[in-house]
């Protein structure tokens, strides 16, 4: 029996040898193993390979690129409307004039190499074709946004190198507007001019030079009201203005519209379906006939089956859910409980309509019972982390980061960019994986993707490691499988019938299959 000093050493030791090895962080929490590697020298292009816009509408496309700079972009069968900048890698322009489809050949070079991609450019009534991908601000800065937080954090989807992965909506949310009843100069009264234009308050002294600037960073702007009198947060908001307001956003240059019931339950006639889906209905009407592509966000939190009506409505996404920043962690953080409620509906996902289960709250984040108690580390695991962004690339979710995107550190990073978990999201088939599996310890996703290939998600609920295993006849297919692990980017062999992976708590093995046949 070693003595109590030895037995000491012996801790220590093996402590140490962990600690070298990764595998417990010094805090004594589970490692924080940077799964994503880094992206190589050469130009990589990412991105989605399918893209919508409607007919003679203004275009604009930042071509997400890694690699070192500089980098020289070129586009075969860009329609002669379109301009490539060679050196930004921005097309901008106006969409051909009549529906139709091109299939270019997107090209990137530099000195240490070079790279290519389709991009099918589909003119058409359809946009977002892939779910949208972005930044909002609501769980960074609340009732406190201003103009400048707004440019420093498109600056920042620039400087952290998220653009090149494909983040393109810089999105702000409630509290732009002017404030009814408060006594703040800043925010106070009137909400309208003498027409009813709706007006910003002081923190904005000038929408159309903010969306310019945006826009000069090849990226999307983001804006928010509800149907309602007033916003959730109790600014000004659209109801009887409904038109004006959506042409002002889009005179404003806004490229995306959050719709947020909020006090919009006091105008409702009754609670009838019908009532429920008025709102959304109308401004999906005026939006779907702006003469600019207006990306319509609903957010009702899921009443009425939105997502069985959500896209007849206009929309090109619905929130299924309440906010999850207000989500309770239980014995599993809140993000599971609304990201298996959104699994439920992926038939009802697909190009131009996406079931959106709110946003990816990690990294220096708020806290949304508390707001003004500022920004803090996420408490998710690094396995929850992983889970979270495995989940909602399974599930077609839009992928809009909302915790300090000016605040990045390398393992936050290392999760929101990593090109082929994001492939899974903006896979050109559309399709929303879905839930092959569940039980109170386990659950696996399975979503379908273009190539033919099949991504799958096996998560551990419980609190130790657990093996799951998945039978090629659990998810109706046949013949050898290449699997391929998904975060690391690493083959890891030729599977006959089954795959089984040993995971940790709370954590995901996410792979692709890739038939013998597709390889
Ligand atoms: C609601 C929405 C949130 C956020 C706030 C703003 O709670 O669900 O996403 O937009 O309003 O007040």
């Amino acid at each position: 029996m070693p003595s109590i000093q030895n037995r000491f050493v012996i801790a220590l030791v093996s402590i140490l040898v962990a600690l070298a090895a990764g595998q417990v962080r010094a805090d004594g929490q589970e490692s924080r193993e940077l799964r994503t590697p880094k992206p190589p020298d050469a130009p990589q292009i990412h991105g989605p390979k399918v893209y919508g816009a409607r007919p003679g509408h203004a275009f604009l496309y930042r071509i997400p690129c890694t690699g070192i700079r500089p980098i020289t972009y070129s586009a075969s069968n860009l329609p002669s409307t379109l301009n490539l900048d060679s050196k930004s890698g921005i097309i901008s322009g106006q969409a051909p004039d009549k529906p139709g489809e091109f299939l270019v050949q997107l090209e990137a070079a530099s000195a240490v190499g070079k790279d290519s991609r389709p991009f099918k450019i589909v003119i058409g009534d359809t946009i977002s074709l892939t779910p949208q991908m972005g930044w909002n601000d609501w769980y960074t800065f609340y009732d406190r946004i201003t103009d400048s937080d707004v440019r420093r954090a498109a600056a920042a989807m620039i400087s952290s190198g998220m653009a090149d992965f494909g983040y393109q909506y810089v999105d702000i949310d409630d509290c732009w507007a002017r404030k009814p009843g408060s006594k703040d100069p800043v925010l106070s009264e009137p909400a309208r001019d003498s027409q009813g234009n709706i007006l910003a308050n002081a923190r904005f002294p000038d929408m159309q030079a903010l969306t310019e600037y945006i826009h000069g960073l090849g990226l999307k702007a983001g804006i928010y009201t509800s149907p309602g009198p007033l916003t959730c947060a109790d600014f000004e908001g659209t109801y009887q203005h409904e038109d004006a307001d959506a042409h002002q956003f889009a005179q404003w240059g806004f490229d995306l519209l959050k719709y947020d019931w909020c006090s919009y339950g006091k105008i409702a006639r009754d609670k009838s379906l019908a009532a429920m889906q008025e709102p959304y209905t109308k401004m999906g009407r005026i939006v779907g006939d702006l003469d600019r592509d207006v990306v319509l966000n609903m957010c009702q939190y899921g009443m009425g089956d939105v997502w069985k009506w959500g896209r007849q409505a206009g929309g090109n996404s619905w929130r299924t859910t309440g906010d999850l920043g207000l989500v309770p962690d239980r014995s599993l953080p809140g993000f599971y409980s609304i990201g298996l409620a959104n699994a439920t509906h992926s038939e009802f996902a697909g190009a131009g309509g996406w079931n959106d289960p709110d946003y990816i709250l990690i990294g220096m984040v708020g806290n949304a019972h508390q707001p003004e108690s500022g920004a803090r580390h996420t408490q998710l695991t690094p396995e929850e982390q992983y889970s979270y962004m495995s989940m909602w690339s399974l599930m077609a979710s839009p992928l809009i980061f909302s915790g300090d995107i000016t605040q990045l550190d390398e393992f936050t990073q290392n999760v929101l960019c990593n090109s082929e978990v994001i492939d899974i999201d903006q896979d050109s088939l559309g399709k929303q994986g879905r839930l092959a599996r569940k039980t109170d310890n386990e659950f696996i996703l399975a979503k379908p993707l273009d190539d033919g290939s099949l991504a799958l998600g096996l998560f551990n609920l419980t609190n130790t490691p657990r093996t799951v295993t998945v039978t090629w006849k659990d998810l109706g297919i046949a013949g050898k499988q290449t699997v391929r692990d998904v975060w690391r980017q690493r083959d890891l062999g030729s599977f006959a019938a089954s795959f089984s992976s040993q995971i940790p708590p709370h954590g995901v093995t996410l792979v692709r299959l890739i038939p013998a046949r597709a390889q």
